[in-house]
């Protein structure tokens, strides 16, 4: 090996990185194909990208020198006439091969269904023009996945308007836009006037779309009471009440369907979804689009009671919370976390229409980012 101390830096040049000693007196090991590829002219203000291609360096990189200049660390490479300069602080900052902080992983507030006086409310014409309260509503989303969007004009456009203020609007093999209403030939129960039971939209996709806006036009029916409740909150009860049919539920895939005469959706989806710190981030839950379960049927000995005693706790009163949307108020939710239902209308009793599209989770975390940090390249 040649390592060699270099006579006036903290940095030792070893074989395939090099040991500094950083602000906390420690020594930190970095690699040189990483520094190399990181070198701050790897990448382009303009595009923001990284507009280095490491697969073109013919032999493996490697430092000849690295020298302390100041708040930085200056790397001579052989083989090649460059030199990289790092601040000090950008490598105690990326010393612990952690993931970068990101403000959009917030904790969920669990809610309960006594919420409804509580929920985020947000005016559509003051969200358009104010780029602070569109971070506070969309903060409300990261934390309680779902909000009120109130003074929504009677138009088409102003439900596309307020799903970009988070993102592209998300086609689902519906289309872009869904219309709920009773249809003559209606080809699911939500274009009836019957109940719907709790559940999330598009279990069949393989990814289901994040982040759903319903634009309520008309409610002047009798029944239609809309149900809500904060999946977070019923499976982080059940998983505190049984452990093992929250194991059962978070870990087994269930088949999801939906099919009709031009289309046969299928996906595979647990009925509880965990994010990456193992805490509950969703549901998918369909009782018209569960498709016939296809485990082994002693596992179902064990899976079917879970089911249910999960799909029964969904429905307890503490977690339910009820209300009747009115003409002009658009709910927004996180498809994945908040399960959804309305109680059976009387179709002849006057006019209810809703409009709804969805938008991408991943879209919305990405406009929050955006609105709230600096990023790595912002000023
Ligand atoms: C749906 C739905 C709710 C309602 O169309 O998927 O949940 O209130 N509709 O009609
Ligand atoms: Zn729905």
């Amino acid at each position: 090996m040649n390592v060699m101390s270099h006579p006036v830096t903290a940095a030792i040049l070893k074989d395939k990185g090099l040991d500094i000693v950083l602000a906390d007196g420690q020594p930190h090991y970095f690699n040189y194909y990483w520094l190399r590829d990181n070198c701050p002219s790897s990448f382009d203000s303009a595009t923001r990208e990284r507009s280095f291609d490491i697969f073109h360096l013919e032999a493996a990189p490697r430092a000849v020198s690295a020298e302390l200049a100041g708040d930085a660390l200056e790397i001579a490479w052989q083989d090649e006439a460059h030199v990289t300069r790092f601040p000090l602080a950008w490598l105690e900052a990326h010393a612990g091969a952690a993931p970068r902080p990101d403000p959009s992983d917030l904790p969920r507030k669990a809610w309960y269904g006594d919420h409804y006086p509580d929920v985020p409310r947000f005016d559509h014409a003051t969200l358009l023009g104010d780029a602070g309260l569109r971070a506070k509503w969309i903060e409300a989303m990261l934390v309680e996945g779902f909000t009120i969007v109130t003074g929504m004009p009677d138009s088409d456009e102003a439900l596309t308007r307020t799903a970009n203020l988070i993102g592209q609007v998300r086609p689902t093999f519906f289309g872009d836009y869904f219309d709920v209403r009773t249809h003559i030939a209606p080809t699911n129960t939500a274009y009836t006037s019957a109940a719907l039971e709790l559940h999330t939209d598009t279990p069949a996709e393989e990814h289901a779309p994040g982040v759903q806006f319903l634009h309520c036009r008309a409610n002047t029916v009798q029944g239609g009471g809309s149900l809500y409740s904060d999946g977070v909150a019923v499976a982080n009860d059940f998983r505190k009440r049984d452990p093992e049919g929250f194991r059962l539920l978070s870990e087994i895939a269930v088949p999801f369907y939906c099919e009709h005469d031009t289309y046969d959706m299928r996906s595979r989806q647990t009925v509880i979804e965990l994010d990456k710190h193992g805490e509950v981030s969703g549901l998918t839950i369909s009782q018209h689009m569960l498709d016939i379960i296809d485990l082994p049927q002693d596992l179902l000995d064990d899976y079917y009671p879970a089911f249910c005693r999960f799909g029964k706790m969904l429905q307890e009163e503490k977690y339910m919370m009820r209300f009747l949307m009115k003409a002009g108020e658009c709910m927004v939710f996180d498809n994945h976390r908040i399960v959804h239902g309305r109680a059976a209308y009387s179709a002849t009793s006057g006019e209810r229409y809703l409009r709804g599209c969805y938008t991408d989770r991943a879209e919305m975390r990405s406009t929050y980012r955006a609105l709230v940090s600096e990023g790595r390249f912002r000023a």
